[in-house]
């Protein structure tokens, strides 16, 4: 049975420190002009001090609720997308509920990466569809800066850090906002973006070299495989919502790659001043680059509410997913 569920709440957070391109040409053999012109990005957020990504979630969070209204004793799930927590474990869902004072919250990590706010919000639906939950947050809190090979000119000038969170509740007007929603795995392509564990065997048994944990990413084939997959898939799910690409106000895709994100926008034929994009400002934050862009664009005022919009993300597993949305007043 599906249910009326309602987008309650959004929230973000970026750290303060900013490096720029030209700071990134300092440390790898690269330029703001390459770095511009094949990826629209011109500065990254990162994290310093003692700062982590349970810290970013939390900031986030806490908007999430409050504009949401949900009490945190009121929330049934907590689910956090992070390519790396603060610790294996606990998991970062759980280090949010002691945070927070959700105590009756069950909480879990997924592992999705990009489309990690898509996967947490399908999830929700399934429970929220079955009855087991009224209320669920989700949390994208991003550290990449502590995955990358800073010596790698390839992957270190993509990325940055930063949190974003929704609250997903049941709808007691019967509005539902969650038109449609789609996800996608293809685990043969996983080798396209990696970060290997560190764990090895026991020194009794073999020996080892150290473990490196960095993400490392073939860019041209993830480049070209979203290219051609993704826009059957945004299709697939918006004639699923009802509404027709040109009845919908806003795309606002995961921010990987302005050229992707304006390679989406001419395949898909979506209007150009309905194309959201903050990759200038943040770079890549994976799973925290949809709920960022949404937040700051409605703060901004670039988004104007209600509004109906395409929620489209993919990265490593290879994963993918899309959601078209209604969004309320009052959200973020
Ligand atoms: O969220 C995860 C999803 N990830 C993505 O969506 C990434 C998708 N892919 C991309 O965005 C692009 O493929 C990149 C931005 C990663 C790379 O752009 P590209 O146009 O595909 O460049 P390329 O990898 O084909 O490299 C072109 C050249 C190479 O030099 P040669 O072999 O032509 O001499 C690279 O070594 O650019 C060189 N290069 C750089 N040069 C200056 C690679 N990185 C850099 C750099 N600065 N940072």
């Amino acid at each position: 049975m599906s249910i009326p569920i309602k987008i309650s709440g959004i929230g973000y957070y970026v750290p303060e420190t900013v490096i720029s391109n030209d700071d990134l040409a300092k440390i790898v053999d690269t330029s703001d002009e390459w770095i511009k012109t094949r990826t629209g990005i011109e500065r990254r957020h990162l994290l310093s001090g003692n700062e982590t990504a349970f810290d970013m979630g939390l900031a986030a969070a806490k908007k999430a609720i409050e504009k949401s209204g949900v009490k945190p004793e009121e929330i049934d799930y907590i689910i956090a997308a992070a390519c790396l927590g603060t610790h294996i474990y606990p998991s970062t869902a759980c280090e949010l509920q002691a945070a927070l004072g959700a105590d009756k919250a069950v909480c879990f990590d997924i592992t999705a990466a990009c489309a990690g706010l898509i996967y947490g919000m399908g999830i929700s639906k399934a429970f929220m569809d079955s009855g087991m939950a009224k209320n669920v947050l989700i949390v994208a809190t991003e550290a990449l800066s502590h995955c990358l090979d800073w010596s790698d000119r390839g992957t270190c000038v993509l990325f940055g850090d930063g949190a974003g969170a929704m609250v997903l509740s049941v709808a007691e007007d019967g509005q539902n906002d969650i038109l449609s929603i789609g996800l996608r795995a293809q685990g043969d392509l996983g080798h396209y973006i990696t970060m290997e564990s560190p764990g090895k065997n026991c020194s009794l048994v073999e020996q080892n070299d150290e473990g490196q944990m960095y993400i490392k990413m073939n860019g041209r084939e993830v480049y070209k495989y979203v290219v051609t997959k993704l826009p059957p898939h945004i299709e697939e799910c918006v004639e699923k919502s009802g509404l027709k690409m040109d009845e919908i106000d806003y795309l606002v895709p995961h921010q990987a790659n302005l050229r992707i994100i304006e390679a989406l926008e001419k395949r898909l034929n979506f209007k150009h001043e309905g194309v959201i994009s903050n990759i200038q400002e943040y770079a890549n934050t994976s799973a925290a680059s949809i709920p960022i862009a949404l937040a700051e664009s409605i703060e901004q005022g670039k988004m104007k509410l209600p509004c109906t919009a395409i929620l489209t993300g993919f990265g490593a597993g290879m994963t993918a997913g899309t959601a078209v949305v209604r969004l309320r007043e009052g959200i973020a």
